[in-house]
């Protein structure tokens, strides 16, 4: 551990889904299962990084040699983020619930016996994507998000880019003809400020090979 071309550097890698809370024992989350979170995870630490690893509530063991801060809502996610931060890299793979429940109730909600269904209203969440790179002290060196589009992929992750103010976006398309939501490879298209590169399906692991050797070439030529 901590040999390698990323050696002295620290990385924040976010992952997983997200919890958002109903009442205390029930809540609102998606699908993700962490899968290429933790595996960018790893590929960072094997080559010499210290990783900080932020995970909701996934469904893949969180790598070892990695120090691990497990949340459960987007705003505790950003909370513990910020708390670990500064880094000089940041990925941030995790599937935040873009919005939580803002009438939650304090008790657990019990059928009155009204027939009537309760409402649940919303308040959208903090993007910890677009607050991370819009910092204007302390920003990472490079601040890496994520894309998941179902069509028009280069157009919507330029796009995605420029709302975020990111440095990278690594976009996939996950329409369900790729089967790739919940399998075991990727195809993705990197976009940067030089434009986008398509790379090859692959697995997993390997998407987060590739991108952790990028980082580290990225990094070892900008300082
Ligand atoms: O806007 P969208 O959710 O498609 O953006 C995806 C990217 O933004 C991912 O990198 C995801 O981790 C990040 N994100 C975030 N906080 C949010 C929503 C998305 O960091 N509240």
């Amino acid at each position: 551990l901590g040999e390698g071309p990323l050696k002295g550097r620290h990385v924040v890698v976010t992952s997983g889904p997200t919890h958002e809370p109903i009442d205390p024992v029930r809540y609102i989350a998606n699908r993700s299962s962490g899968a290429q979170g933790t595996a960018i995870a790893a590929a960072l630490r094997d080559l010499g990084a210290r990783v900080t690893f932020v995970t909701g509530p996934a469904s893949v063991p969180a790598p070892g040699g990695v120090a691990v801060q497990r949340v459960e809502t987007a705003r505790d996610m950003l909370a513990a983020v910020e708390a670990v931060l500064p880094a000089d890299i940041a990925v941030f793979a995790a599937a935040v619930a873009d919005w939580r429940v803002s009438n939650a109730a304090g008790s657990k909600m019990k059928k009155d016996g009204s027939g009537r269904a309760p409402a649940l209203e919303f308040a959208e969440n903090p993007d910890i994507l677009a607050t991370v790179s819009r910092m204007t002290q302390g920003r990472p060196a490079l601040v890496v998000g994520f894309a998941a589009e179902t069509d028009d992929v280069i157009a919507h992750a330029t796009a995605k880019r420029a709302r975020k103010g990111c440095d990278w976006i690594v976009a996939n398309d996950v329409s369900p003809a790729t089967g790739i939501m919940g399998g075991g490879e990727n195809a993705v298209t990197l976009i940067t400020a030089a434009g986008a590169e398509e790379w090859p399906r692959l697995p997993k692991d390997e998407v987060a090979r590739r991108l952790a050797l990028r980082i580290a070439e990225t990094l070892g030529t900008s300082g």
